[in-house]
């Protein structure tokens, strides 16, 4: 299954990588997001939108404005199934997570300080927690990860960096939405792995695009392309991914299945169609009944290193590995819930060996891919192929054949501690299991 979104396919993967749309306003990235948003449910992945102009409700509404369209819960003000406030950022993120569902943040007429607010704890918990693959799209993206960070900002700006930056190592894509290339952080701006950009006519954000590609050593005919920048049609734009899928076109986005408000056109005379929808109102009654939680410590953010463009063969090969991983975690997170559901019928409520399943192989994968085959590789294997024991460092470097008092054990000990790979509790060591 691909995600289609007009005239190009996207690899399935795509719900966890990273993309800016950039372009002029009413060039169609709205709209193109929400296409995306379209396929993504398709393909039963949850996805989360911070909208702070209040239109991506339009999913909740057919194309033709009367009709069903996707279940997706709307927190907001208007147009909302549960009142938004600013403090609700890390309850979202709980529970869309233990629920898988999809939803949109409708932030419009909430103060600025308070969208940066709840958008920073949403970011921070979700990075923590996320556990399946999942989309997050930001709307005006320049107010969170702006170009210029002003102090009061930091906080957001780090949370949102974070999750653009490492979301991936967690299953996290983000799409960053914004009119102007040249008011969003340039930092953020080239970690994202794939560029949507659609009709830009201001020379400044015409400059920040040429920066992307030259940051990215992508190759095309890069004339071509900043010449038709400031003509295009609405809808029509570019595709650049040099490393996720080795391409770069024209594209022309498909239409919409659901609704796309559009306020200039639709005046007062529209009226919106209820927004009762069976399917996620037990959802919005469990949101509104249950209590809140608090959270660890935020995790500190690491640059991932710049890559050089892959040959096609690779990036297919890594495209459908990744592919099945996906395939693989959805299947594990299904048999643990028959796993807990038989426990809990059958008594037993202390559901120790789910433990084991909470660290998605993806993750371990991920990591064992990081780390080589030296010593810090062997112990990881270790704790990892026993994700629920604890051992002592004498057990542990009897297992991998080490010397346990050796100056170099310590230092592969550290390394594995240090990026919090394996955690210790006291003299024993195990898997970190929020890998
Ligand atoms: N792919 C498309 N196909 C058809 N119409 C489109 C498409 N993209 C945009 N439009 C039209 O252009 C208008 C503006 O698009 P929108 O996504 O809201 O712009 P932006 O978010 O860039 O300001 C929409 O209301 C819609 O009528
Ligand atoms: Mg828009």
């Amino acid at each position: 299954m691909n995600i289609n979104i007009g005239s190009i396919q996207l690899p399935i993967n795509a719900a966890t990588k990273t993309f800016a749309i950039l372009a002029k306003r009413g060039a169609g990235k709205s709209y193109t997001a929400a296409v995306m948003a379209e396929e993504f449910a398709h393909a039963n992945i949850p996805f989360v939108v911070f909208d702070p102009i209040d239109v991506w409700w339009g999913l909740r509404v057919a194309a033709d404005g009367k009709s069903k369209g996707l279940p997706v819960v709307v927190f907001g003000i208007e147009h909302a199934d549960i009142p938004l406030d600013r403090d609700m950022g890390r309850r979202i993120a709980q529970a869309i997570v233990k629920e898988n569902i999809s939803c949109v943040i409708s932030t419009f007429g909430m103060p600025k300080t308070a969208q940066r607010h709840l958008i920073a704890e949403f970011a921070d918990e979700l990075l923590n927690i996320n556990d399946t693959p999942r989309h997050v799209f930001i709307e005006e993206a320049h107010e969170f990860v702006p170009q210029r960070v002003m102090g009061a900002m930091a906080k957001t700006f780090a949370a949102v960096e974070a999750l653009v930056v490492m979301g991936r190592n967690r299953g996290i894509g983000v799409t960053l939405i914004n009119q102007r290339a040249a008011t969003l952080n340039k930092d953020v701006l080239t970690q994202v792995d794939t560029l949507l950009a659609f009709r830009n006519v201001a020379p400044q954000d015409r400059k920040a695009l040429k920066e992307w590609v030259e940051a990215h050593s992508a190759e095309g005919d890069f004339d071509q392309f900043m010449k038709s920048l400031p003509s295009l049609p609405t809808g029509e734009g570019w595709i650049w991914s040099p490393e996720f899928m080795g391409v770069f076109e024209r594209i022309q986005i498909r239409k919409r299945e659901t609704f796309h408000p559009d306020r200039e056109k639709l005046g007062s005379k529209f009226e919106v169609p209820t927004l009762e929808q069976a399917d996620i109102q037990s959802f919005i009654r469990r949101f509104r009944t249950a209590p809140a939680k608090t959270s660890d410590e935020p995790e500190v953010a690491a640059k991932s290193p710049t890559t050089v463009p892959d040959s096609q063969a690779i990036i297919a090969l890594r495209n459908e590995y990744e592919r099945r991983l996906m395939e693989k975690d959805a299947e594990i997170r299904r048999l643990t819930a028959i796993v807990s559901t038989v426990r809990t019928a059958l008594g037993d409520t202390e559901n120790v060996s789910v433990m084991a399943n909470t660290v998605p192989p993806s993750a371990v994968q991920l990591w064992r891919s990081k780390i080589g085959n030296g010593l810090a590789g062997k112990i990881f294997d270790l704790l990892a192929s026993n994700p629920t024991r604890e051992f002592t460092k004498q057990q542990i470097a009897f297992a991998v054949g080490a010397s346990p008092n050796a100056g170099h054990t310590a230092n592969e000990f550290a390394k594995l501690t240090k990026t919090k790979l394996m955690v210790r509790d006291g003299s024993l060591y195990r898997l970190n299991p929020n890998l």
